[in-house]
C-alpha cells in the first residue's frame, strides 16, 4: 500500500478541485483544501468537512503561504472567461503570483508540485491536434491574454524552478473538461447549452456553429493529474490532458437537446474576440508517459451532468449558487 502523504491543493473547492480532493481521500492522503471562493463554493466539499484528513482553509495564493506538505496540485485560478475576465489584474496575480507563492513553498518544504495549465497556451492554434512542443498563437493583448498568458508565465517559472532549483515539477495542459460542480452562470459552452436546454430557452451558438472542441469528462481528467503527480521525476511535461474526440458547436447543441428532451431551439450570435476555431489535444505523450487516456463517451459524460444540473435548477440552485 501506498503511504499516506499530506497533499495541499489550492482552488480545492472549484470544479475540478473538489474531485480531486474527493479522489485523494478516497486514496487514504489528507488534504488541504486552499481557496478564497471567488468562483469555488463551500458545497462543492462540504461532503468532505467530517472527514478528518481534509482541511479547509480561506486563503487567497496571491499572498504567501506556510504549510507543511508533500504535494501541491496548484489549481487556483477561475477558469471560465466570464469569471477570469471579471478582474482581469487579479487573474494574472493569481497565475502569476500565485505560482512564484507556491513554487516558492514547495522549495522551502521540498514538496513536488504541479500546475494546473490550460490548452489556452497554444492560443488560436495554426497546426491541429496540438502537441506539447507547440509554441502556440496568443494575443498578448486581448480580453482572454490575462488568463492566457497569466498561465504561460506561470509554465515559466515552473521551468525555471526546476532549472535553477531542481524543484519536482509536473505540468498538466488541461483542454475543456466538464462535468457535474461547473456552474450555471459560468458561460461555458456545455453548461450554458444544459442550463438553456433544461430552461427550453433558444440554445446560442456562436459563430456558424462549425468551430470544434473536445471535451474530457471530469473523472478521466482527474485521473490523469494523479497519474502524472505520480511520474518519476524525469517526467515534468507539460503534458495535454483532454480527450481527442473533436464535436462541433452545433452538434454538441444537437445531443444535449437529445438527451434533456428539450423544446429549445438553436440560435446563432457573432463570435466573441479571439475564440479559437479549433482546439484539440494530441494525447501520444500522455498515453505514453501516464498509460492515460480518456475513458468516458461525450453522451454517458452529458448524461451525468445533466443528471446534475437537473437537480441544481430544480433546487432553484442557480439562485442559491449566487448567493453564496
Ligand atoms: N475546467 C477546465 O476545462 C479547465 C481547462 C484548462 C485548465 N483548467 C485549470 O484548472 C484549474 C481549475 O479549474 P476549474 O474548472 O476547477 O475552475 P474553478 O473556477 O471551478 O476553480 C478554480 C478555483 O480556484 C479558486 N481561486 C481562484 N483564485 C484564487 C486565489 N487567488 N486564491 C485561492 N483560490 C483561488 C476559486 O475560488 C475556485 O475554487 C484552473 O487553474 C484552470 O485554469 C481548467
Amino acid at each position: 500500500m501506498q503511504q499516506a502523504k499530506r497533499i495541499l491543493i489550492t482552488g480545492g473547492a472549484g470544479f475540478l478541485g473538489s474531485f480531486l480532493c474527493e479522489r485523494l481521500l478516497q486514496e487514504k492522503h489528507e488534504v488541504i483544501c486552499v481557496d478564497n471562493f471567488f468562483t469555488g463554493r463551500k458545497s462543492n466539499v462540504s461532503h468532505l468537512l467530517d472527514n478528518r484528513s481534509f482541511e479547509i482553509v480561506r486563503h487567497d495564493i496571491t499572498f504567501p503561504l506556510y504549510v507543511e506538505v508533500d504535494e501541491i496540485y496548484n489549481l487556483a485560478c477561475p477558469a471560465s472567461p466570464v469569471h477570469y475576465q471579471y478582474d482581469p489584474v487579479q487573474t494574472t496575480k493569481t497565475s502569476v503570483h500565485g505560482a512564484i507563492n507556491m513554487l516558492g513553498l514547495a522549495k522551502r518544504v521540498g514538496a513536488k508540485i504541479l500546475q494546473a495549465s490550460t490548452s489556452e497556451v497554444y492560443g488560436d492554434p495554426e497546426i491541429h491536434p496540438q502537441q506539447e512542443d507547440y509554441w502556440g498563437r496568443v494575443n498578448p493583448i486581448g480580453p482572454r491574454s490575462c488568463y492566457d498568458e497569466g498561465k504561460r508565465c506561470a509554465e515559466t517559472l515552473f521551468f525555471d524552478y526546476w532549472r535553477q532549483h531542481r524543484l519536482r515539477i509536473k505540468v498538466a495542459r488541461i483542454f475543456n473538461t466538464y462535468g457535474p460542480r461547473m456552474r450555471p452562470d459560468d458561460g461555458r459552452v456545455i453548461s450554458n447549452f444544459i442550463v438553456q436546454a433544461l430552461q427550453n430557452e433558444p440554445i446560442t451558438v456562436y459563430g456558424n456553429g462549425q468551430q470544434t472542441r473536445s471535451f474530457c469528462y471530469v473523472d478521466d481528467l482527474i485521473d490523469g493529474l494523479v497519474r502524472l503527480m505520480g511520474t518519476k521525476e524525469e517526467v515534468t511535461g507539460p503534458i495535454n490532458l483532454g480527450n481527442p474526440a473533436e464535436f462541433t458547436m452545433l452538434e454538441l447543441a444537437e445531443l444535449v437537446i437529445e438527451l434533456t428532451g428539450s423544446r429549445s431551439k438553436i440560435i446563432y450570435l457573432p463570435l466573441p474576440a479571439d475564440d479559437p476555431r479549433q482546439r484539440q489535444p494530441d494525447i501520444g505523450l500522455a498515453m505514453r508517459d501516464l498509460g492515460w487516456k480518456p475513458k468516458v463517451q461525450l453522451r454517458d459524460g452529458l448524461a451525468r451532468t445533466i443528471a446534475y444540473f437537473e437537480d441544481l435548477l430544480s433546487l432553484d440552485g442557480s439562485q442559491a449558487v449566487a448567493a453564496e
